[in-house]
């Protein structure tokens, strides 16, 4: 398959798609962004990389961070932080504070952003009060790019609107379900939400999903075992309240962000991620979803 031509196509095929939906506006830093900009990109299992449209130009990663942080906790600890969040789709939208009373202070999975903020309290832990640097810096060895940082507009804004997070790390505290202060937990997760990376950064960093777990490098990040429950998790929580439709239409563990990126597995084979800030009322970028249903559709790779 010509990967290049393809992903020229869908860029050619998502312009009418560019700029339905709004840009995330609760986080006011994320609001002025362009709604009229798409990239994508594809890294091969191998370390190629295809790109199209504005794959280069660096985003908001916001909740894609999440997935970054479970694997650094699972690399570096036992299993017990699923004594502390649960893996199951939550059907509620990712900021919902509800579910949280009614399940004792057990989150429902690692990506809704209760489970996140518990998943990054195990990372202080374990990084000695580092997980914000922890990721900046895996992020930074695997897409082979060491600008990567943090915007710290991003994170000033959030920081100042964070009032419902602020909730959930309260609540989850009051259930024992922190080990770090509350504002250590939120400033460590709006750090790793406000990293700025482009499609291709993204695309690069995330392929120890598609490598059974193994660095840019060659070492072994996790094992395979590990990796298959991730990608697992990716694809019954990664889009939240819209996981379902998700795996419908592109078929592929996916994980969203408010800053318009969405990350996807090929096992075995490559990463993708898109970018389009406009978003739908779950929180998922519209323009992005409908070029991975385009790319799955016309490439065949999907895991059904
Ligand atoms: O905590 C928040 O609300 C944001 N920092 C991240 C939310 C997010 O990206 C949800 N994904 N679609």
């Amino acid at each position: 398959m010509d990967l290049q031509n393809l992903l020229d196509d869908i860029v050619g095929d998502i312009q009418p798609f560019l700029g339905q939906g709004a840009a995330a506006d609760y986080i006011p830093g994320l609001a002025t962004v362009d709604t009229s900009q798409f990239g994508i990109a594809v890294a091969t299992r191998g370390g190629e990389v295809y790109a199209s449209g504005d794959a280069t130009v660096p985003f908001s990663i916001q909740s894609i961070s999440k997935v970054f942080t479970l694997a650094l906790v699972l690399a570096g600890d036992d299993d017990s932080v699923w004594k502390r969040v649960f893996r199951e789709p939550s059907g509620n939208p990712f900021n919902s504070l509800v579910q949280l009373e009614h399940e004792d202070g057990i989150p429902r999975n690692p990506f809704i952003n209760a489970g996140a903020l518990v998943v990054t309290d195990r990372l202080l832990s374990l990084t000695d009060g580092s997980a914000a640097e922890a990721v900046r810096s895996f992020m930074r060895d695997e897409s082979g790019n060491p600008g990567i940082d943090s915007d710290a507009e991003v994170a000033a804004s959030e920081a100042r609107n964070s009032h419902r997070n602020a909730s959930l790390a309260h609540f989850l505290a009051s259930y024992g379900n922190l080990e770090n202060p509350v504002d250590e937990v939120l400033d460590a997760y709006i750090a790793q939400c406000a990293l700025a990376m482009s499609c291709t950064d993204l695309a690069l960093a995330a392929r120890f999903l598609a490598t059974n777990g193994r660095r840019a490098d060659g070492t072994a990040f996790l094992p395979a075992s590990q990796t298959k429950r991730i990608n697992a998790v990716m694809l019954t929580c990664g889009t939240y309240d819209a996981a379902g439709e998700f795996a419908y239409r592109v078929g592929l563990p996916g994980k969203s962000g408010v800053g318009g990126g969405v990350i996807a597995v090929v096992p075995n084979n490559c990463t993708i991620c898109v970018w389009s800030p406009a978003l739908d009322r779950s929180g998922n970028s519209v323009a992005g979803v409908a070029a991975l249903d385009a790319f799955t559709t016309r490439s065949g790779w999907s895991i059904f």
